[in-house]
């Protein structure tokens, strides 16, 4: 088919992630979950011991790093080096280190390079998610939305009730912290020329996909 590349950008916790799997699966596209490529070079760093300051070791680490993900919403797997660190990627301990290992322009370099040959590959039909999709990997992409949701709603989702327990108070720092780190390369709070805000706060998941498919349907 004709190409059809769709570019979701957004903060953590937007509903990113669920929503633009749901998205591929309902049009038949690969889909590419970037954050997940992030995660992985993350996991590869630490495990082994590279410091995450060096930004020399982190930029050699990104293009020494053997990487298998899923490109089908179908499934979801991520291996490094034949070893699956699909739930390994998702520990606090990888969340916590990713904005550090995500601000080495380098490292940058190598995975947006990475990411443009994945939807190459394709044949640019790909649902393709992340925070620089729609300005940086694919600015050409024939949908570019990005999808943000209040910080109220983005915390909810994660299950966590601001005033609530210290424990809560802790879990909401950590992710608005990161935002905060991850905005410093990225601006991905504010949408772009061409790019279509959706808004999530107040949708649920099956309404925020039908918003998003309504978008997709618009531009074809
Ligand atoms: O989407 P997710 O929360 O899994 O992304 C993990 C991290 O990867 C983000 O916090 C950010 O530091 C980084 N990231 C990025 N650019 C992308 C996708 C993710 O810098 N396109």
């Amino acid at each position: 088919g004709r190409p059809l590349v769709v570019a979701i950008d957004g903060p953590s916790g937007s509903g990113k992630s669920s929503v633009s799997r749901e998205v591929a699966r309902r049009l038949h596209l690969a889909y590419l979950d970037t954050g997940a490529m992030y995660r992985a070079l993350t996991w590869f760093c630490v495990s082994g011991g590279i410091d995450l300051t060096d930004a020399a070791a982190v930029e050699q680490a990104a293009r020494d790093l053997v990487l298998d993900l899923s490109t089908t919403p179908q499934a979801e797997y991520v291996r490094v080096d034949g070893t699956d660190v699909t739930d390994a990627i998702r520990e606090p301990a990888i969340s916590s280190a990713v904005s550090a290992v995500a601000t080495t322009l380098g490292a940058r370099t190598e995975l947006i390079r990475r990411q443009r040959e994945l939807i190459e590959k394709h044949h640019r039909r790909m649902v393709v998610e992340g925070r620089d999709i729609t300005t940086v990997v694919a600015p050409g992409a024939e949908v570019r939305m990005l999808l943000t949701a209040s910080e109220e709603a983005r915390l909810r989702r994660r299950g966590i009730q601001l005033g609530g327990t210290q424990n809560a108070e802790q879990l909401a720092a950590q992710v608005t912290q990161r935002d905060a780190r991850d905005s410093t390369v990225v601006n991905f709070t504010q949408a772009a020329d061409g790019v279509v805000t959706l808004d999530s706060s107040d949708l649920d998941f099956t309404e925020t996909v039908d918003a998003a498919l309504v978008i997709v349907t618009k531009v074809l």
